[in-house]
């Protein structure tokens, strides 16, 4: 028996529409084959993007997407990425197993796609191996409207207007791939590469600096110490699996008992703890606020599909997919006076995806129905929420049965997720809406009769989203019947 209360009354500030962002990187068929088939390929596509994928990240309503990396970006030379196809140079894309980069999906390509699914670009710049003045020249040739080589240069390339620049990530996981550096060195490299993100015009750049792994407090400490006065926000990676403290032990996405399934929940839950320390830390240099901490990596993260590529990082997507990104959707949803943006690693064919494809086949994974289901609460405002549930015990260790938030939108719905962590026990959830005066409740579930239940190509449905009846409104009190492992959001009006 789980016993809530939510104050229908008492808005605890807006979840910031972008905690359900995205992040696609120049990985193993993400972007290549996932997003970019080409102008000339069989496949449906407007202007090379694949026309599948379009219209299904267009319905989650993608906020932002982040890109070209990850390890990637601090490899990428934008230049590279410009002008006509047969003269872009081709690379090697050294961190992902060396294959062949031929540059096709660039600057260009991008801002398409992202105007395409209607969603706010977030560009990370390369600062381990990248120059100055090579950031500088990228924001002037996306950003300048006026007379200058890199505005020249853009509309050469056949755009005339400058595009719309607003997240600009100074380098990436500048501790490991984008650099190896000390918290102290990358600090000042920080300061002096932002110090060149312009702002020209009006477009007024967002400034992410690259953040800490998982628990490296002190890379926050020192960040907000040395920088806070040239950032906008601060950003956080932590990728869950079933062992956290071990990256030798990820898992199996598919074949796993109860075992995995609760570690990897409980691994899931971790990242509570990590938001509520960073930002304590946050907190001493920036009590308003301003900042916000951006985890602009997260998601599952487990041993590739058996015949695949190792460096491709391809995998399948089951229903604990779907229960961790609940997990993490309420856990952003719950500090959003602090977390202003989020981004699922990754969005096509690349760990954790909303989707994946196979030559010109697609699916949607669990997934991707919880970005679905839970895209209700972009911009609403939180409300607060008390929670008395009871624990799922596993071998001797326990979390939660029930992960929850609420929110409401401005045409005065409310929105609450639950998700019941238990693979075999139903929960009762009785809970008071303080001073509500709706009479209606609706609610849509996801579940399945096994954990590790997925959507395969030859079965594209198996897992996905449906009514679900099992909740009664009466005045204040909203009773609901939670079957195991279900991610559940009802809708009150
Ligand atoms: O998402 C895969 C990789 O994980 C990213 O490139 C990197 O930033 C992180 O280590």
């Amino acid at each position: 028996m789980a016993r809530l209360i939510i104050e229908t009354e008492k808005k605890k500030g807006k979840i910031n529409k972008n905690i359900y962002g995205h992040f696609a990187e120049h990985l193993g068929r993400c972007i290549y084959e996932g997003i970019w088939v080409g102008k000339d390929s069989p496949i449906p596509n407007t202007d090379g993007i694949r026309n599948d994928v379009i219209e299904a990240l267009k319905n989650i309503k993608i906020p932002v997407l982040r890109w070209p990396g990850g390890c990637f970006a601090d490899t990428y030379h934008w230049k590279d990425g410009v002008g006509p196809y047969e003269e872009r140079p081709t690379m090697i894309n050294t961190h992902w197993g060396g294959v062949v980069e031929n540059n096709h999906f660039g600057t260009h390509e991008f801002f398409r796609l992202c105007e395409l699914i209607g969603a706010e670009p977030y560009i990370c710049g390369n600062l381990g191996s990248g120059t100055v003045q090579e950031m500088q020249e990228w924001i002037e040739y996306i950003t300048f409207d006026g007379t200058s080589p890199m505005a020249d240069w853009r509309k050469e390339n056949g755009r005339e207007e400058p595009w719309r620049l607003k997240y600009f990530g100074v380098g990436n996981e500048n501790w490991g791939c984008g650099g190896s550096m000390r918290a102290e060195y990358y600090a000042d490299e920080y300061r002096r590469y932002a110090t060149y993100v312009r702002n020209y015009g009006d477009n007024k750049i967002y400034k992410i600096a690259g953040g800490a792994s998982v628990d490296d407090y002190h890379w926050t400490e020192v960040m907000m110490r040395e920088a806070s006065h040239l950032m906008d926000g601060l950003s956080l990676h932590y990728y869950t699996r079933v062992c956290k403290d071990d990256w030798s032990i990820k898992g199996s996405a598919t074949e796993f008992a109860e075992g995995e399934w609760f570690s990897v929940l409980q691994s899931a839950l971790y990242m509570e703890e990590l938001i509520e320390r960073h930002s304590h830390i946050m907190d001493k240099y920036d009590p308003e606020k301003r900042i916000g901490l951006i985890v602009d990596e997260w998601g599952t993260w487990f041993d590739v599909e058996p015949g695949t590529n190792p460096a491709f990082l391809y995998q399948q997507n089951t229903l604990r997919d779907a229960l961790v990104a609940g997990i993490h959707f309420n856990i952003f949803n719950n500090h959003c006076d602090r977390v202003q943006m989020a981004n699922l690693a990754q969005t096509i064919n690349v760990l954790q995806s909303v989707i994946l494809t196979e030559g010109e086949k697609m699916l949607l994974t669990p997934t991707y129905h919880v970005f679905d289901m839970y895209k209700v609460h972009q911009d609403a405002d939180l409300l607060p929420l008390m929670m008395d549930c009871g624990e799922y015990e596993f071998d001797g260790q326990s979390i939660p049965q029930i992960s929850a938030s609420a929110s409401v939108d401005n045409e005065g719905r409310i929105h609450i997720s639950l998700c019941n962590l238990h693979p075999t026990e139903s929960a009762e959830v009785t809970c008071l809406l303080r001073g509500n005066n709706r009479s209606k409740v609706k609610g849509t579930i996801l579940t399945d009769s096994e954990m590790n239940a997925h959507n395969t190509f030859d079965n594209p449905s198996q897992v996905k989203p449906k009514p679900f009846d099992g909740a009664v409104l009466e005045k204040e009190e909203l009773r609901a019947l939670l079957p195991p492992k279900s991610v559940v959001v009802l809708s009150v009006e």
